[in-house]
């Protein structure tokens, strides 16, 4: 087991890629908190993995409230004694043309996406700091890393926001591995491509779905979607020991897109 009795804070715990890894975490042993700002997400997902025999319990969170944030790390050290890995997952996406793009798309998307990974990083890091030990990993995006093409292939056009603030993550974990490094702290980066997960429909059509997926087999080396077992793998490795050696970097976990290579 890689994580045997560790305690991970998982953000977006309640759904799709958050939801994927806090199993995976649990299957090594972790006792993981699902942060979420959805109650019943959170309630459903706690309760399939306790009733597999798994360690979880739940926080109710709005990332982009730093209030909010710290007061979860507050409550996990006194209920868990220790924050040892913070998996900063939690995202949305909002798509609009960049000529009709509107500030509150923008605040929305950078408080969740970029400012949620700064405020939940800052509100653990004390506890880090005083274990001398901690690994973060955040989630970034490919659309982090390069434009995609708007309006074709079931990508809805505009998302300089989201692709803003998933760039914005890249950078933000070099800053924090240099800052934290000293004290124990890893900090590293996930960039995923394309997964099925309740994301790819909020600013799709199912036809769009459709499109987008067969779009993109067509466009990774791999040919084929990923299954979200084969992201969790590659969170697993940065939020375990078996990264001991590496800090701030960002890995593509997207089966070779042909645009990123
Ligand atoms: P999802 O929509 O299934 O899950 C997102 C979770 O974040 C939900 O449980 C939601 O309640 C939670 N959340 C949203 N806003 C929050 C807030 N303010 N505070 C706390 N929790 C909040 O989406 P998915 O696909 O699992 O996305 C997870 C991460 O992966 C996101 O950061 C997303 O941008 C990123 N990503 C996803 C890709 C995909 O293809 N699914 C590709 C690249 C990146």
């Amino acid at each position: 087991m890689r994580l045997k009795d560790r305690v991970a804070i998982v953000t977006g715990g309640a759904s799709g890629i958050g939801k994927a890894a806090a199993e995976c975490f649990v299957r090594e042993g972790a006792r993981v908190v699902i942060a979420d700002f959805n109650p019943d997400g959170i309630e459903k997902t706690v309760a399939e993995i306790v009733s597999a025999g798994g360690r979880a319990t739940g926080q109710v969170v709005d990332v982009s409230n730093r209030e909010q944030t710290q007061m979860m790390a507050r409550k996990v050290v006194e209920q868990q004694g220790r924050i040892d890995i913070l998996l900063n997952n939690a995202g949305i996406s909002r798509y609009r043309p960049f000529a009709t793009a509107i500030a509150e798309d923008w605040d929305a998307v950078l408080g969740v996406d970029l400012k949620g990974v700064f405020f939940c990083a800052q509100s653990v890091a004390p506890a880090m700091i005083k274990q001398c030990y901690g690994r973060i990993v955040n989630i970034s995006s490919a659309l982090g890393t390069g434009a995609a093409p708007h309006n074709t292939a079931g990508s809805p056009g505009g998302s300089a926001a989201y692709a803003s603030a998933k760039a914005g993550v890249i950078m933000l974990t070099k800053t924090l591995a240099r800052e934290l490094g000293p004290h124990g702290v890893t900090v590293n980066c996930v960039a995923p491509g394309t997964f099925v997960t309740p994301i790819s429909s909020s600013s799709r059509t199912p036809e769009q779905v459709s499109e987008h997926l067969e779009h993109r087999k067509k466009t990774v080396v791999l040919g084929r979607i990923g299954a979200l077992a084969e992201l969790s793998s590659a969170i697993l490795f940065f939020a375990s020991d078996d990264s001991s050696y590496v800090t701030g970097q960002t890995l593509q976990v997207d089966g070779g897109r042909s645009d990123r290579m």
